[in-house]
């Protein structure tokens, strides 16, 4: 569901915020510095308890304050189920307070789940150029978001993983086959999962992707985090001595990726930069569209900086695209004209942040 009010103190530079966007498009314009992607980063807060710009949350608490707090409400659905409502608090001293509709919550993936989110921004491009882990993970929200039982069987093949790899170090060699059983069932189980999610995912990356810029052409090819083609228990016997000596385990769903190639090349090393960002831009949009085909409704995209990187004609289409999602969205720009000269949806609100204060136009 869009969200409804966005209120926010003690991130970065932004003055106390109450913002009442629009469930549909929503204009951020100002200068550099002004407060811009430090509204974003508090939407991505309360979803992911993260942000996309640094690993060290004490980073974001405004330098002069002691709390940071966030909180959302979302609207109601459309047969009448009142939204939901998240709140964060962060203090100075590291401590934090989660709430979901005025409990304690459960775990971060509850509030993933209320408030699904999908980030493009200047860094994006990294998603290609990046480790591995960082495709894993953007699989991962895929098939974390279409398959409610994928976080279950994902803790289960942790807990299997480390304690294989404990077994490993202590070199218990008798108890190696006993573990491998487990480990194997539940490995493959994740693959599964990923197989079935990219058999979706892949035609309609390729269909975002020709609206994008009918020019470029990627594939993507899944690795399952071994061999291919050969089964997880053959390759972990073959391995078996060379895991003993290091003391993990090197085969398993945990070094799965996406490959991304243009031209039988790594996309990130002959893309240029703008076509790189129309690839990420056309990945996270095709999840977004998956995501709505399979729970009903679309995330919530947050574009930072959308005429980074991006000609007139590739803003143009990557909004269309947004447009057809009837996703809520937040858009970020320095110069209001730099979105809006060149794509005026049917609804949309426009924001201004001036040395961060936000104000409604
Ligand atoms: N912890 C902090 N406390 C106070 N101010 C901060 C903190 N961290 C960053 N800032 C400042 O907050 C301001 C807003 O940063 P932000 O990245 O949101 O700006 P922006 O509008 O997105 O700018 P740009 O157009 O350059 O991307 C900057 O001036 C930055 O120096
Ligand atoms: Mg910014």
């Amino acid at each position: 569901m869009p969200i409804r009010q966005l209120s926010a103190r003690g991130v970065r530079n932004l003055a106390p915020l109450v913002l009442l966007p629009h469930p549909r498009v929503n204009f951020i314009y100002g200068n550099n510095g002004s407060g811009k992607t430090s509204v974003l980063e508090s939407v991505h807060l309360l979803s992911s308890g993260k942000s996309f710009r640094t690993h060290q949350l004490k980073h974001i608490l405004n330098r002069d304050d002691d709390r940071l707090e966030v909180s959302i409400d979302l609207a109601d659905s459309p047969d009448g189920e009142p939204g939901d409502s998240l709140y964060s608090l962060r203090l100075k001293n590291g401590d934090h307070l989660f709430r979901l509709n005025g409990s304690v919550l459960g775990s971060q993936a509850d509030a993933a789940t209320r408030l699904p989110v999908l980030v493009i921004e200047p860094n994006t491009f990294k998603l290609l150029s990046g480790s591995p882990e960082e495709r894993r993970q953007f699989m991962d929200w895929g098939v974390f978001h279409v398959e409610a039982s994928f976080i279950e069987q994902w803790r289960t093949f942790r807990s299997l993983l480390k304690q294989r790899n404990a077994v490993l170090k202590q070199k218990e060699l008798e108890w190696l086959d006993v573990w491998n059983e487990g480990f194997i069932e539940a490995a493959e189980k994740i693959d599964d999962y990923r197989r079935d999610y990219l058999q979706r995912f892949k035609p309609e990356f390729d269909r975002t992707l020709k609206l994008l810029d009918p020019e470029l052409e990627v594939g993507l090819s899944y690795y399952p985090g071994w061999e291919k083609n050969t089964p997880l228990a053959d390759v972990l016997k073959k391995q078996a001595e060379r895991e003993l000596q290091l003391g993990f385990t090197q085969a398993g769903p945990h070094r799965a990726e996406i490959r991304i190639k243009s031209d039988k090349q790594n996309a990130a090393d002959v893309l240029s930069r703008g076509q790189q960002k129309t690839v990420v831009a056309a990945l996270k949009l095709a999840q977004g569209i998956l995501f709505k085909e399979s729970t009903g409704s679309p995330p919530i995209y947050l574009v930072d900086d959308l005429a980074s990187e991006l000609d007139g004609a590739h803003r143009l289409a990557l909004c269309q695209v947004l447009e057809d999602l009837k996703c809520q969205v937040f858009i970020t720009s320095i110069e209001k004209g730099q979105v809006l000269d060149t794509w005026q949806p049917a609804e949309y609100k426009v924001f201004h942040v001036e040395q961060g204060n936000v104000t409604e136009e």
